[in-house]
């Protein structure tokens, strides 16, 4: 099956013609799209492409209706001690030691999102569309790894890049630490109006520590979108947004702008190809930098375990590395 960042093999443009028959058939009938199906068809800047993998469970999720509308109520998984999780990633050394203690963070939280809407014809002919199709792998384990770091966010001003529909990352932050400030951006105005409903509801049931969380759109090729903004970043995180090279540059340019001198810029984002290493090239022009594939006992559990049991899983596709940035 293809996704983001897959090669075409000899049999793809035969698949690719047949998903997107399937697929106009669907936009025929409105819209499409069925979290649950594991086939799933998506639609990808005007690709057919098929997401087989649905995450790591690292969360709980479940479907609510809030005034008429589908909303997911996202909390933190009973069965995942984020305490003992912060303990052994700290273990693991680097420069969390002594960071911070076991205990600094429940873990426990409660997040409304606005229900994945189905993707929509118009969608199509508009700017990249993969945040409005799903919380991808890296969002999710960027947000678990967050939890369970939260020295690095406690009274910082963090901007995150790229949210897609939900800046899980991010509101996970705002939801669970006292952060100065949060904002939460992306290129796309329809995952900034999804952003935008959600801080509101989260504001409004009190679910955030955070007082300052906002969004806006903020595109990394449109050196204004960023030169406006009146501050700079001590955090700055990002999950799954390397994936095309054209944007490499400005990516960099941008978190380059953006985090304060001794600020530190956390990406997620797995191999896809040659997307990471390419892009790993590229930010090493700006900045110091670190990738680790081992940044979680607990995430790379899970992928041993995919790896052996789930035919869907793909390591290349699926399971995000860690690459954190630091000006030179
Ligand atoms: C694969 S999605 C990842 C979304 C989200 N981080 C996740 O992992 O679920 C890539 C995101 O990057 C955003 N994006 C792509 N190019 C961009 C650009 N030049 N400036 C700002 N955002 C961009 C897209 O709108 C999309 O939301």
């Amino acid at each position: 099956m293809l996704e983001m960042g897959e090669h075409a093999t000899s049999s793809a443009p035969r698949r690719r013609w047949d998903l997107l028959s399937k697929a106009f058939e669907e936009l025929k009938t409105g819209c499409s799209t069925s979290e649950k199906q594991p086939d799933t068809l998506r639609i990808v800047n005007n690709a057919a492409t098929t997401r087989r993998f649905h995450g790591f469970g690292l969360f709980s999720r479940e479907d609510v209706v809030i005034d008429g509308e589908q909303w997911i109520r996202v909390t933190s998984r009973k069965d995942f001690a984020i305490e003992g999780y912060a303990a052994t990633a700290y273990s693991a050394g680097e420069e969390h030691a002594g960071s911070d203690t076991v205990g600094t963070s429940s873990g426990s939280f409660e997040l409304f999102l606005r229900k994945e809407a189905a993707v929509c014809l118009t969608d199509l002919t508009g700017f990249d569309n993969t945040g409005n199709i799903c919380i991808w792998p890296a969002e999710e384990v960027m947000a678990f790894w967050c939890l369970g770091n939260p020295s690095l966010f406690r009274g910082k001003r963090i901007c995150e890049l790229g949210g897609g529909m939900a800046s899980l990352g991010g509101n996970v932050i705002a939801c669970t630490m006292p952060a100065e400030m949060l904002l939460l951006t992306d290129g796309n105005e329809k995952c900034c109006a999804n952003c935008e409903a959600a801080i509101a509801q989260n504001r409004k049931r009190q679910t955030y520590s955070c007082e300052n969380v906002s969004s806006r759109r903020l595109r990394w090729d449109v050196t204004e979108d960023y030169r406006c903004l009146a501050i700079t970043f001590d955090v700055v995180i990002a999950a799954d947004c390397v994936f095309k090279a054209e944007y490499h540059e400005a990516l960099c340019r941008c978190i380059r702008h953006i985090l304060k001198n001794d600020g530190i810029a956390i990406i997620f984002a797995p191999k896809r190809g040659n997307t990471l290493t390419d892009f790993v090239t590229r930010a090493k022009e700006y900045f110091e930098v670190l990738v680790s594939d081992r940044y979680s006992e607990d995430v790379f559990s899970l992928h041993e375990a995919q790896k052996t049991k789930s035919p869907e899983y793909s390591e290349n596709l699926n399971y995000p590395l860690q690459v954190k940035l630091r000006i030179k």
